[in-house]
């Protein structure tokens, strides 16, 4: 099995060019099902879940093909055959299909999704919003099966502002017949791309990016060429790489406002950030101060940067309280942490952190996307080699993260 291997105590400098962002590629791939048309998803990031998305459409006789960066698709022959249980289990944007098939089809049956061990992550607000449409759902034997002779828009509230479930249900009202609201709904910047996306198809969307999103149903959408937006979550994890390491590095390709709360966390902690014209500069050669974060939904500090930001509170000596709010389980990173010296002590949905002088190498283990990349950068900081294994959780959100950072200067390997 492949591992990363670090060795702690190297500055970083120079600029590193952020990809775009896979939770906004992953639905807009999902939504090019509505057109049954030619797309053009522009300087896609060449990640696994891309292949596993871009496999699951073609196990329904969509037409995918990769030219370098840009995928190509054409959903004209796609058949509503249950997709491939084995890429389902996978990943849990696999669910993201249900409501562009739904809308397109008017039924599908597919096996309940997997993806990341952070919690439990149900569907039961993506099903309640399509019921809500007009959907008849049934489940069973681990599968669930959407059946609709017209959706009809209605009205949605969301108890949480679940991505998935917005995306989900964005994309079944498209073609309905009449006005669907969804009301607290999720706005990251992910779903205002894969409005703009549809828009641009021939969609009527409006307010995505806002907790109230209008949806006017159309007939029919046709093909369209987009680039998706740069990944906030890339770039936030390289911010932090600067100041675990008191480095200077520019980072490209960002847009400040969507990181306002991981920007502002960072400059509390005494991080100096500069906005160039394209990008970021990020500054962190001052002694730093622990600060407290609390995940919230967007435009709330975002829970996928957490796990990145408790590796960097472990360097800094002080006491950081860190909440989780958003999933149940998504502090395994701790006790991979704590193999390299940290002191953390979790109570719930908090984590207690004690910043120490230098955390010490040490073999860890990756649990999911997000922690793999904390310990990373954990080794980054500590004294020694950190070997990193189960890096296929990494290789789905980030594209060559090893590469990047030997280019700005880390000692990091990727072996066997
Ligand atoms: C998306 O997951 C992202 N994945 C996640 O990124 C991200 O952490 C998450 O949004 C929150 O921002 C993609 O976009 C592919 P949710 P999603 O539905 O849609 C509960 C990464 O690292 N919930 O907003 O699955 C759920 O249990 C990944 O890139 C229900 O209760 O997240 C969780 O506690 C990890 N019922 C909370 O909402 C539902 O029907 C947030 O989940 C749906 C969700």
């Amino acid at each position: 099995m492949e591992k990363i291997v670090v060795k702690g105590g190297y500055k970083l400098s120079g600029e590193v060019n952020i990809d775009t962002a896979k939770n906004s590629v992953l639905p807009i791939i999902a939504a090019s099902i509505l057109c049954g048309d030619r797309c053009c998803i522009k300087n896609s990031p060449r990640l696994e879940d891309v292949n596993v998305i871009c496999n699951l459409l073609r196990s329904m006789k969509a037409d995918i093909e990769f030219d370098g960066n840009d995928i190509y698709i054409n959903t004209r022959n796609m058949v509503p055959i249950e997709p491939n249980k084995e890429l389902v289990g996978k990943m849990r944007a696999s669910f993201f299909i249900m409501g562009p098939m739904l809308a397109r089809f008017r039924r599908f049956k597919t096996a309940l999704p997997g993806g990341c061990n952070i919690g439990s992550r149900p569907i039961d607000l993506h099903l309640k919003g399509l019921a809500a449409l007009g959907a008849t759902i049934t489940q069973g034997h681990g599968y669930v099966e959407a059946t609709a002779p017209k959706l009809k828009g209605n009205r949605v509230y969301l108890d949480f502002p679940s991505v998935g479930a917005t995306e989900n249900i964005l994309m079944a009202a498209i073609f309905a017949e009449g006005e669907t609201i969804i009301e607290n709904a999720a706005a990251e910047p992910e779903i205002e791309d894969l409005a703009a996306f549809i828009n641009y198809m021939g969609g009527k969307i409006i307010g995505a990016g806002t907790d109230t999103i209008n949806i006017i149903g159309v007939n029919s959408l046709h093909g369209t060429t987009h680039t998706p937006i740069y990944d906030r979550i890339e770039a936030g994890t390289f911010m932090v790489a600067a100041a675990i390491t008191r480095s200077k590095i520019k980072i490209n390709g960002v847009k400040q406002e969507h990181l306002k709360p991981v920007v502002a966390k960072l400059k509390e902690c005494g991080v100096i950030m500069e906005t160039t014209d394209n990008g970021i500069i990020v500054n962190a050669t001052e002694e730093l101060c622990p600060v407290d974060i609390k995940t919230m939904p967007y435009p709330g500090f975002p829970t996928d940067m957490q796990a990145q930001m408790m590796s960097l509170m472990c360097t800094v000596p002080g006491t950081s309280l860190i909440t989780e709010t958003v999933f149940e389980n998504r502090f395994m990173h701790a006790s991979e942490l704590k193999r390299m010296g940290a002191n953390i002590k979790i109570d719930g949905r908090i984590a207690i952190v004690e910043g120490i002088e230098k955390l010490s190498g040490a073999e860890v283990k990756a649990s999911d996307l997000r922690a793999g990349a904390a310990l990373i950068l954990a080794g980054l900081a500590a004294d020694g080699i950190t070997t990193v294994n189960d890096i296929y959780h990494l290789d789905r959100g980030y594209v060559e993260i090893e590469k990047k950072l030997k280019k700005l200067g880390a000692e990091i390997k990727r072996t066997i």
